[in-house]
């Protein structure tokens, strides 16, 4: 599985680089908004900082507009910023249409605000390269996340559908496990998710005990 960093914050990016595990990147328009970033200037220079950050690797920008024409024009854009750019377009009837558009074209895409298996399929069909179903927010609305990561996984293997599935709106460290066993290909988590999984107390204990007895070797 792999895992991607979902902040738009320039030093957690560096530390989850740095931490050598990190696979990707992915932004969304609150994530931006959280770091202060405006205007096409800043957000496009936001991008490259990003990219530049952790070279080859996928970083998804997503898409302002809600009409065909104007994702369109707006994803080549955003494609032409860096190579490892992957647009984020929302699953709704002209994005499905424009993931077409790119995928044609080959530009990479991530469908984000999946829900359902439906919304999957339709997004794969589309050539989408990510289909990103958000858990976190549907296990805060009383359902299952990992289940329709499960559904989405069986469908995706059976039917031979090259799509990738990211799991996404992730809240904890056992968000992560759960995900790496129900056979999502990769996990996009906030830097302290990733983090929560070094911790357990036995390790902390038993490396205390290690270096203490380290001292009478
Ligand atoms: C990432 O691609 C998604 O936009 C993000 O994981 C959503 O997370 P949230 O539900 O915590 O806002």
């Amino acid at each position: 599985m792999k895992f991607f960093i979902d902040t738009a914050n320039l030093d957690q990016i560096k530390e989850a680089n740095d931490l050598g595990i990190l696979d990707g990147v992915t932004t969304n328009p609150s994530l931006m908004a959280k770091e202060g970033i405006k205007g096409t200037d800043a957000i496009n220079n936001h991008y490259k900082a990003i990219c530049q950050i952790v070279g080859q690797k996928d970083v998804s920008a997503e898409v302002l507009s809600v009409t065909f024409e104007e994702m369109v024009e707006e994803g080549k854009k955003l494609a032409a910023l860096n190579p490892n750019i992957v647009v984020k377009v929302p699953m709704i009837k002209d994005g499905v249409k424009a993931i077409k558009w790119f995928t044609d074209n080959k530009i990479r895409t991530n469908c984000t605000l999946i829900f359902s298996a439906g919304q999957a399929i339709l997004a794969a069909k589309a050539g989408a390269t990510y289909v990103s179903p958000f858990l976190g927010r549907i296990d805060d609305s009383g359902w299952d996340g990992v289940q329709l990561i499960e559904q989405i996984a069986q469908i995706f293997a059976v039917q031979g559908f090259k799509t990738e599935i990211l799991a996404a709106s992730i809240r904890n460290a056992n968000h992560i496990i759960r995900c790496a066993e129900a056979g999502a290909d990769v996990c996009t988590c906030p830097l302290d998710s990733i983090l929560a999984l070094l911790k357990h107390p036995l390790t902390d204990i038993g490396l205390a005990k290690f270096l203490e007895d380290a001292k009478k070797m």
